[in-house]
């Protein structure tokens, strides 16, 4: 099965918090990482006034190339961050003029990694991201809440991500 896998990341600082996280699936997974702090994505118009912008080529290349979307976010303000939620939005544009591009969302999978100041991850941060799966018929893989402990991943948390990559990303990669 040749099924392979992308890390979106939607932090404000590409080398931060959210950015260990994602290195750290990387190595495990070899998924690809695209980071969302270097496109230049504009948010949502009704006019489709920004479909000029990096977001059409960047959604190509994720539906021609993966099977399995991770959407690793910060937690700003009990939310995924700006940037994540305008990529967000700006998946209307797939369900409006680009309705080809979106129906092509329909199968894939997709994962959520939260990073935050602490363990804990207020109720309903995760509804987005698996509503939104369902919406465009994707399949839900499940969501992991991380942080850091002095600048870097707790070791518990490490064998949490571990058990989270083998369990619910990877299955799909190695079939029984
Ligand atoms: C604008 C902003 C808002 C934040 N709001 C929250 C919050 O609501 N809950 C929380 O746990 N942490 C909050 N934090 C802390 C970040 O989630 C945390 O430091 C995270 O690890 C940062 O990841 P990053 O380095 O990728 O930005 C906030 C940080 C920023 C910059």
């Amino acid at each position: 099965m040749n099924v392979k896998g992308v890390i979106i990341q939607g932090s404000s600082r590409s080398n931060g918090n959210t950015g260990k996280i994602v290195n750290f699936i990387k190595e495990k997974t070899g998924f690809a990482i695209i980071d969302l702090r270097s496109k230049n994505i504009g948010a949502f118009d009704y006019n489709f006034e920004n479909k000029n912008d990096d977001f059409l080529p960047l959604m190509q290349e994720i539906v021609q190339n993966y099977d399995t979307i991770i959407f690793a976010t910060p937690v700003y303000w009990y939310s995924m961050s700006g940037i994540m939620k305008i990529f967000f939005d700006r998946i209307s544009d797939c369900l409006k003029s680009e309705k080809e591009l979106g129906r092509k969302l329909r199968g894939k999978s997709m994962g959520m990694v939260s990073c935050g100041s602490g363990v804990e991850l207020k109720k309903g941060f995760e509804m987005p991201f698996v509503e939104s799966a369902n919406y465009l018929g994707m399949n839900y893989l499940g969501g992991i809440h991380t942080w850091m402990e002095n600048e870097s991943i707790p070791n518990a948390l490490k064998k949490g991500l571990n058990t989270f990559i083998e369990h619910k990303i990877m299955t799909r990669f190695n079939p029984l």
